[in-house]
């Protein structure tokens, strides 16, 4: 066996884990894809005939929650992750604007990790900094009033 299959063995019997734990639950399907994200990174498209076959559903119907829901990452984040707030404040003060510099710096569009593995680029409604808009957030950090030179500076830190 490779050191391939041997992680995606891993992985679907922890995803199999989780659904299992979460299957009795109202709506269980949100909170075990919630749940999975959390504990690997992404929603892999191995998980999706594991929690199909745990809660009697197909996985057409696990596939469509997962595409239809921006939050869900359907391959891994990068070693950083970039989240530019796009709600109504941040709006106002240019986050727009800063989202497609982010956007045509990185080479990516919102929900997309450089080729190199370096950054994800996510956006956002709101980080509960809309007094500091626009508001970004690199990794757990949180930055307010980012212009295009101080975005230039926070992406040149994360991209190395
Ligand atoms: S609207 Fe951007 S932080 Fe609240």
């Amino acid at each position: 066996m490779t050191a391939v299959s041997d992680l995606t063995t891993v992985r679907v019997g922890r995803v199999r884990e989780i659904a299992t734990r979460l299957r009795e639950r109202r709506g269980a399907l949100l909170p075990i894809l919630h749940a999975v994200q959390a504990e690997l990174g992404h929603i892999d498209t191995v998980d999706l005939p594991v929690i199909a076959d745990v809660l009697n559903l197909s996985v057409a119907e696990v596939h469509g929650v997962v595409t239809f829901y921006k939050d869900f990452r359907r391959e891994p984040a990068g070693r950083a992750t970039v989240r530019i707030c796009q709600a109504e404040a941040c709006q106002a003060v240019g986050a727009r604007e800063l989202a497609d510099h982010a956007r045509q710096r990185l080479g990516v569009g919102f929900g997309e990790t450089t080729p190199d593995g370096a950054v994800s680029l996510d956006e956002v409604f709101c980080l509960g900094n809309c007094a500091l808009g626009p508001a970004v957030q690199v990794g757990e950090r949180l930055h307010g009033r980012v212009s295009r030179a101080r975005l230039d500076v926070l992406l040149g830190e994360v991209s190395r």
